[in-house]
């Protein structure tokens, strides 16, 4: 299994110790899930007050999972909310995501040259018991890959916490390391096509072309998904993520299960592999050794 790794530290923003920053990276980089159980993303009161109506509300509306704020342009999405209620949450995804840029800067300063920050989220629908299609549902285990926005070999990278008003903690699954998981269900990974990549884009199904990595991605990620057996009998620890905490794991690489929990605030971001310290653990540089070709 990746395993989880405990880091006591307390602040959100550099410097940190260059041996612990050192050992944070390797562990990361080996898909382990960093846990920082005192490291608190704290909510003012009338903020709690907003999660806390969100979280009510959230279970009875259509429409995405996610309220979303995308840094770059500012822009953000409602999601399962109304408008004025997602606004009211904005100031506190603005701060999370600029909390969250802070620490994976000051942790791994090496990725900075590579390190691009997606999109922010607060999460507040109860994971438990949503009704979901197979590829979407995210109670089963599965490496992440985009449909719709080809990463091409960058990493993804996302810092959550959980902000639970109740202290519910966010309840997960954490699977095997990344090559054996591929090598796994390597047989059942669609064959590579330019041709199919191509007319997503041009359909606008994708924001620019797929490569054959982003498409055995995707393969990986349906193939466990759709897998009953593995999903019930699959090698993979139950961990708690108590309210109050804060993890960071490349979400593209440990095979992950979220099987409970309401109101977490996440930052996603991407990462070149070449800022990575140990770029032959990079998903893409697995793949292309089991393919025994570039992928990019
Ligand atoms: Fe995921």
């Amino acid at each position: 299994m990746s395993g989880v790794v405990v880091l006591r530290t307390e602040t959100w923003s550099g410097p940190f110790d260059d041996g612990l920053s050192r050992q944070a990276v390797s562990d990361l980089e080996a898909g382990r899930t960093l846990l920082f159980p005192a490291l608190d993303f704290t909510l003012s009161p009338d903020e709690l007050e907003n999660v806390r109506a969100a979280a009510r509300e959230s279970g009875s509306r259509e429409g995405g999972k996610n309220v979303s704020y995308d840094p770059a342009s500012g822009a953000s999405k409602a999601g399962p909310l109304s408008e004025a209620q997602a606004a009211s949450l904005t100031p506190a995804l603005v701060r999370f995501s600029k909390m969250a840029v802070g620490l994976v800067e000051g942790l791994f300063p090496a990725y900075v040259p590579g390190l691009e920050p997606g999109r922010a989220s607060f999460r507040p629908v109860e994971v438990e018991g949503r009704d979901q299609s197979w590829r979407k549902d995210d109670r089963r285990l599965h490496v992440d890959a985009f449909p719709s926005r080809p990463l091409r070999g960058r990493r993804i990278l996302r810092v959550f916490s959980n902000v639970n008003p109740d202290g519910q903690p966010r309840r997960w699954r954490l699977g095997e390391p990344f090559e054996a998981h591929a090598r796994r269900f390597e047989s059942r990974l669609p064959r590579p096509s330019r041709p199919r990549a191509w007319m997503l884009s041009k359909l606008g199904v994708t924001h620019g072309q797929q490569t054959p990595y982003d498409q055995l991605m995707l393969g990986l990620h349906d193939a466990a998904k759709r897998d009953e057996v593995y999903q019930k009998e699959a090698d993979a620890q139950f961990q708690d993520f108590p309210a109050g905490c804060t993890w960071i794991v490349y979400t593209d690489q440990t095979p992950h299960a979220a099987l409970a929990g309401s109101c977490a605030f996440e930052q996603t971001f991407y990462v070149q592999p070449e800022a990575m310290v140990d770029p032959d653990r990079a998903p893409l540089a697995v793949l292309q050794r089991m393919v025994g070709r570039p992928l990019i």
